[in-house]
């Protein structure tokens, strides 16, 4: 059966049932904000489900087009590398709303796959829900299915419900217990029945879930009943086409061998000459163009956010394996064709926007090819020299500058072994937003012009201010005299409390407001020295320069603010107390989640010395003593020996800040007494620059989260560890214990298992004039193993020149070995290099033993037929 007729045969069996043929939904949802793609059959009926809409019938069928690559479900890393998963696939469902239960659709599944399908019996077996009973005896005693062949899964994710058979569609929604139908293919593929430890392998496929949705789960996890329990299922058709065409790979089904088709004739024309038609790089494509294509005929075009960036994951993600084949230009764009013929009469919305979605494609490959191959050396040079893990710098501007989305990076990580530091991209993504930011506003207070009276500051004392008057307003960098709602603009006003972005504080936020008009300030910065700028939006009304407005500071987040940069000062004088005087400030940024203090140290802090900073800081939160900041001459303020900042220029008038022990000259807005701060906890220690360390802390609620949080992970760890808390540290070195135990225990196993293949190998040898010759395949050797074997063959054997290979997936491992009295005639090196040359690779090594490695296995075969002739005319 092709592809089409199981479409619709499916179709019409459950037509036959009642069940009315819905078309497939649009793959972009049109108004379910929750769903980045449509990913199930069932979602077009959410609201059905839910007892919200109704429709004239209460059982329908689909063949819905669904996209796993983002959000919930995402299967976007696995393409390409097993049988049976897509970005891109169709799922047959059928769905009864209210009507039929788990009965019916577990009788109709099952009649299905045997009679009309056609499939035996006992190569199928199920999953329930771990407490589903009634699942359980109907498809005991109603269907007859032996009960070794019914598996429970429980909750095997964390959490109540957090189980493979308990469907979800998304984080909120319709959900329910599930049964699944899996498909046995066979003793010679690798992998256990599901809920064992080798599920993942290949041997068992899922090919139908049938949920019985029961509850609609809300945003803080609780589950409320349905109004009818109903039911959703779903069937991969690719792979119950694999199935249904005796093949084990879904790439292997008729839709797909002609894409894989289309996939090696575009690279080959594109650079790829005639490249393997066997990699796996061709099914990432032929499996990407469906999503791509599929994606853009629903409207969305490549972009840096949301959905456009998903598509720009996936196109890039297919160029990049043809980039790998050989393709050196846009080749993905010309599958279009291919794919129209395979799916464009079931779906003809694809049919129609073929010209749209070629372009599309098409220029989004002719941007890739700009910085590709650039991108790729980049990459290359990083990973050279058997890097175990890429740094997020790095992994950033791959991102930054050549348009490497972050899994793209990490694609081609996973086929070197490497992994990717992906918390060290985060933050050099968020430092470049930083930098970003602060660049931005500087270059919009650089462009305003003011020349009215300069704005007094009340911050220090309260965070209101009543009746201040606004001097000038912006919009757009211009002055303007008046803004309305919606308009985002900066307005200075004659007086304020707001707090403008300065000496590493950051500026406050609030609103300004009157009888007539609101504004919401997300940020205030200074236009020049004494002049400050409330920058937001008007959200309601109309402002006029000369207005008299209320301004509110946001309580919340300059109190937390404040903690941070009090807390600052303290740690400051800590950290000079515990390292030494050399400890210089040489940046700081403080915001309402946390303060970030840069300074001159050229060595890691230890842990011991970040207690001691921490336990110093403490203590002088708790005396709780209060603060002072006062407004003196520069010379008096030397006097009191408050420290000052190297380098830094001090107007005649400065502000020396008492805070607990700690004397420094600052204009910063702060708590009125130390024990305000809370607490601190220092979160992070690390190098910036050559002789900078970075200090990361944080104060208040911020410490006690940050806690919780380690707490969090303790409880889950000693749960996974299936102990509590206070033996962790035991239950871990008993591990590692048992470990190493292992090990050793497996390392003797390999020797006996060396020495035996030895004893058998031994018997092999050839001799020639008194020399025994062996070359011989010891599959899954490791080095070891093989250095061991070629110990025991020599002891044996006793004069002998030997080779002996091994193979693991494409690569050939080689050692050779010639016993001492031999060496004058044959060197071990020349005979492993003999072997290697002609398995692609080469080595060398001592006259006694030698080692080298191939890539080349097809002629691994040959080459050890060769070395007795070639040991023969030494
Ligand atoms: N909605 C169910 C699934 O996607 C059938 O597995």
């Amino acid at each position: 059966m092709k592809v089409t007729q199981i479409r619709q045969a499916y179709l019409d069996y459950f037509a036959q049932k009642g069940h009315q043929i819905v078309p497939s939904s649009p793959v972009v949802p049109g108004d379910d904000p929750t769903l980045l793609f449509t990913n199930a059959g069932m979602n077009q009926f959410k609201d059905v489900f839910l007892g919200f809409d109704k429709r004239p019938y209460n059982r329908a069928t689909s063949a819905q087009k669904c996209i796993r690559a983002g959000g919930k479900h995402n299967d976007l890393d696995n393409v390409g590398y097993t049988a049976r998963h897509h970005t891109f696939f169709e799922m047959l469902g059928n769905f009864s709303f209210g009507d039929y239960f788990k009965r019916d659709a577990i009788q109709f599944a099952w009649e299905l796959l045997t009679e009309v399908f056609k499939l035996p019996k006992e190569k199928l077996l199920v999953t329930i829900y771990a407490d589903d009973d009634e699942a359980y005896e109907i498809w005991n005693k109603h269907i007859g299915i032996p009960a070794d062949r019914i598996i429970r899964i429980g909750d095997n994710k964390g959490a109540r419900y957090a189980s493979d058979n308990f469907w979800m569609m998304g984080d909120t929604g319709p959900c329910g217990p599930c049964t699944e139908i899996f498909y046995d293919h066979g003793p010679h593929i690798a992998g256990g029945p599901p809920g064992s430890p080798d599920e993942d392998g290949d041997r068992y496929i899922e090919i139908w879930n049938n949920v019985f949705m029961q509850f609609n789960r809300d945003e803080a996890g609780v589950m409320h009943p349905l109004p009818k329990p109903s039911v959703d299922t779903g069937m991969g058709l690719e792979r119950i086409a694999a199935v249904l065409q005796h093949v084990h790979s879904n790439y292997e089904i008729d839709l797909f061998v002609n894409l894989l088709k289309a996939a090696k004739e575009a690279v080959d024309a594109a650079g790829g000459e005639d490249c393997d038609a066997t990699s796996p790089s061709l099914k990432v494509i032929a499996d990407h163009i469906r999503a791509c294509s599929f994606i853009v005929v629903d409207g969305v075009i490549p972009g840096n956010a949301g959905r456009g960036y998903v598509l720009r994951r996936i196109a890039r993600r297919a160029i990049r394996h043809g980039y790998k084949l050989g393709a050196r230009k846009p080749f993905f764009y010309q599958l279009v064709p291919a794919l129209v013929r395979e799916m464009g009469e079931a779906y003809p919305e694809l049919q129609a926007a073929k010209d749209k979605v070629s372009e599309v494609i098409k220029q989004e490959e002719e941007r890739f090819f700009q910085t590709i191959a650039n991108g790729m050396e980049i990459l290359d040079s990083a990973l050279a020299g058997g890097v175990k893990t890429i740094d997020g710098e790095t992994a950033f501007r791959l991102h930054d500058t050549f348009g490497f989305p972050l899994d793209l990076t990490a694609d081609v990580c996973r086929e070197r072994d490497v992994t990717v530091d992906s918390a060290g991209f985060e933050s050099a993504m968020q430092k470049q937003r930083d930098q970003a930011r602060s660049a931005g506003k500087f270059k919009v207070a650089q462009g305003l012009e003011y020349s009215g009276k300069p704005t007094q500051f009340h911050g220090y004392d309260t965070l209101k201010h009543e009746g201040a008057k606004v001097t000038a307003l912006y919009v757009d960098g211009s002055a303007v005299q008046s803004v309305k709602a919606g308009d985002a603009a900066v307005i200075v006003l004659d007086n304020t409390p707001f707090y403008a972005e300065s000496g590493g504080q950051i500026g406050d936020r609030g609103e300004l407001r009157n009888d007539a008009a609101r504004f919401s300030v997300e940020d205030t910065f200074k236009i020049q020295a004494d002049v400050f700028g409330h920058q937001g939006e008007v959200l309601e009304g109309e402002l006029k320069v000369g207005d008299v407005l209320n301004a509110l500071v946001d309580t919340q987040h300059r109190t937390e603010t404040m903690r941070n940069h009090s807390a600052t000062h303290i740690l400051h004088k800590a950290l000079r107390e515990v390292l030494g005087d050399h400890v210089q400030q040489k940046g700081s940024l403080v915001d309402a989640s946390k303060t970030r203090f840069d300074f001159t140290h050229n060595a890691p802090i230890t842990t011991g010395q970040i207690r001691r900073i921490e336990d110093i800081v403490n203590a002088e939160i708790l005396a709780n003593t209060a603060t002072s900041g006062k407004v003196m001459s520069l010379d008096d303020a030397q006097k009191t020996g408050a420290m000052m900042l190297f380098g830094e220029k001090y107007g005649d008038e400065v502000r020396v800040l008492e805070i607990g022990s700690s004397k420094e000259l600052c204009g910063g807005t702060h708590v009125s007494r130390t024990g305000d701060i809370g607490s601190l906890k220092i979160v992070s220690e690390g190098g910036v620059a050559a002789g900078i360390r970075r200090v990361e802390a944080v104060t208040g609620t911020h410490a006690l989260s940050f806690l919780q949080g380690l707490e969090d992970s303790i409880h889950q760890a000693a749960s996974i560890l299936k102990t509590h808390p206070g033996d962790l540290v035991h239950r871990v070195t008993q591990l590692q214990e048992s470990l190493r135990q292992a090990e050793r225990e497996l390392d003797k196993v390999n020797s006996k298992f060396a020495a035996s293949q030895g004893d058998e190998l031994a018997s092999q040898a050839v001799d020639i004039n008194g020399l025994k010759v062996l070359a011989a395949r010891l599959d899954g050797a490791d080095a070891q193993v093989l250095r061991e074997t070629m110990d025991a063959l020599k002891g044996k054997l006793k004069t002998a020149a030997i080779v002996l290979a091994s193979v693991q997936g494409d690569k050939v491992s080689l050692i050779a070995g010639v016993t001492v009295d031999s060496i004058a005639k044959i060197k071990a090196g020349d005979l492993v290099n003999f072997v290697a040359q002609q398995v692609g690779g080469k080595g060398g090594g001592k006259p006694e033993m030698a080692m080298a490695g191939g890539t080349d296995s097809t002629k691994l075969a040959q080459a050890l037929a060769s070395v007795t002739d070639w040991v023969a005319s030494q």
